[in-house]
């Protein structure tokens, strides 16, 4: 099955923001593209801004001139749903209601031929559910595009219940002719993108209600440390507090109040109040004249230890091993296998966080996970209340002599990144149990859909699969709600892991 023919015509319904980005991205792909919306001149409105776009496309050299006007040659506002009668594929970027979309659909096969394939743009609706209200419901798809749809190349190809393969494939093929990166998925709450990313805002959130740190110390520790393009704080403020948090209830209510995605009370708060980010002026942060951004939690400069001894290669975070050392500090190494732990001259310990707390033990300081030890630029600690005050010292200078900023947070297990990039692999376990998609696109989807630095197998492989099994049990045992009880799949590949490495 290949991808629609470029003489063939394409329709986009609903010229909104999504609208009018697929409208021109199957343009310049050299397709007739037919514009149509219920609010009279919208659609004519829309071929207008599209063509402006186009004009600055051309300004900066990505587009030529003769290109420029064929291409705006072949953008047909309709007044009439009638007009699409010749198209072989019609997207519709229509408002997020199932009743509009079902009535929409039902109109479109009265005027299409039995052979044009149907694509829905919904970000929270089911595939299914939509394709219900269809006559021929096989030819009907989601092409789930990203905002800003010309720049962004992630497209998920959903397949609801009743889809025929080779449409999901014709779909998948054109979004790929169209130069975009198309992945295929299930029908289900979310899709891809936006299930797996769920927790990458709600454990920022649920660390900061639980006091363990500010939004600005947590947003520099997810870029610093986490390797994360953004923070979930300043990016919820991008996104909309309003937008972010309505795929969050749709997605947790979607999944039948599933714990695992339950919403945060301070985001709703935030939205309740009108605080919806950047576009309302007030957000996590304050975008007013001459607000300033808070400074993210930064500890005085200590004096590092002498030496240190490892007990064991400190796991996913070996590396520091040599930083350390290319420090000019002492590393004794012991043959204890203690796996996350140094050992400071003071007698107390600084351990990767694992999922417990301090207080649980005595005199140790823990250590947030990061993307890689020698680019990352801030470390964050924990530790108890009565740790004692020259253990914090000697790990703070310990990292500071490794050139990171140190930020100490409350003792919250788990700590930052540690907990989110748990989970976000979880969840991504889960889905391919689930029949959502594949290993390789969900790495893809995440990737290219949310900016991360890593796919979450990928970075499950760089951690080792039981590390994160180990460290969901450990959350789950203080956080019994299941929120953090790691999914079955999980615990599979940690035992599968484990057999195969030998490991007891
Ligand atoms: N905005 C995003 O970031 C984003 C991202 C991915 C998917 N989506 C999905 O894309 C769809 C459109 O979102 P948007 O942000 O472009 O909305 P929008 O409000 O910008 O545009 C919607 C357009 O649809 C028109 N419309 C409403 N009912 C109609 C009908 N029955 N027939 C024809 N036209 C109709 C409206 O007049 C409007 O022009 C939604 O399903 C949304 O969930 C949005």
């Amino acid at each position: 099955m290949t991808a629609l023919d470029l003489s063939s015509s394409v329709a986009v319904v609903g010229t909104g923001t999504m609208g009018q980005g697929i409208a021109q991205v199957a343009l310049v792909a050299g397709h007739t593209v037919r514009l149509y919306d219920a609010a009279p001149g919208r659609a004519r409105e829309a071929a207008d801004a599209i063509g402006a776009r186009l004009d600055r496309l051309v300004e900066k050299d990505r587009l030529g001139a003769a290109d420029r006007d064929a291409a705006r040659a072949r953008l047909l506002p309709a007044d009439d749903l009638a007009e699409l009668a010749d198209c072989t594929l019609v997207v519709e970027a229509v408002l997020e209601r199932l009743d509009v979309k079902q009535e929409l659909f039902r109109a479109l096969e009265d005027v299409v031929a039995d052979d044009c394939l149907l694509a829905t743009n919904t970000s929270s609706l089911s595939v299914t559910a939509i394709g219900g209200a269809l006559r021929v419901p096989g030819r009907f798809v989601g092409l789930h595009f990203f905002n800003p749809a010309p720049l962004l190349p992630l497209v998920e190809v959903v397949s609801g219940f009743a889809t025929d393969v080779t449409c999901a494939t014709r779909a998948y093929e054109t979004a790929r002719a169209w130069g975009k990166t198309p992945v295929a998925c299930a029908d289900t709450p979310g899709f891809i993108v936006n299930r797996i990313a769920r927790p990458f805002y709600a454990e920022a959130f649920a660390v900061y209600e639980s006091q363990g740190a500010d939004p600005a110390t947590i947003d520099a520790v997810l870029r610093e440390s986490g390797g994360f393009r953004m923070g979930a704080f300043e990016l919820t403020d991008l996104i909309g507090q309003d937008v972010n948090e309505s795929v969050t209830h749709s997605v947790w209510q979607s999944f039948f109040q599933d714990v695992r995605f339950t919403p945060s009370l301070a985001q709703r708060r935030l939205v309740e109040s009108g605080r919806l980010g950047r576009k309302s002026g007030h957000g996590w942060y304050d975008y007013g004249d001459g607000a300033e951004r808070p400074e993210p939690h930064t500890a005085e400069p200590a004096e590092p230890p002498a030496y240190v001894v490892a007990e064991g290669d400190l796991g996913p975070a070996s590396e520091l091993l040599a930083l350390i050392r290319e420090a000019g500090i002492e590393v004794r190494e012991e043959d204890e296998d203690n796996g996350t732990r140094l050992v400071m001259p003071g007698g107390g310990q600084l351990a990767l966080a694992d999922g417990q707390t301090s207080v649980e033990f005595r005199d140790v300081v823990y250590f947030d996970l990061a993307l890689d030890y020698r680019k990352a630029t801030r470390i964050a600690l924990s530790h108890a209340q009565d740790t004692s005050p020259a253990t914090v010292a000697e790990a703070t200078g310990l990292f500071q002599a490794l050139g990171k900023k140190v930020s100490v947070i409350g003792d919250v297990p788990g700590m930052i990144v540690a907990r989110t990039v748990a989970r976000i692999i979880d969840l991504a376990y889960d889905a391919v149990a689930k029949g959502v998609a594949t290993e390789e696109d969900i790495d893809t989807a995440m990737r290219l859909g949310v900016n991360y630095p890593l796919g979450p197998f990928e970075w499950d492989r760089r951690l080792g699969r039981t590390w994160v099994c180990s460290l969901l049990d450990d959350l789950h045992q203080r956080d019994p709600s299941g929120r953090y009880a790691p999914s079955l799949a999980l615990y599979r590949h940690a035992y599968a892991t484990e057999k195969r490495e030998g490991t007891p």
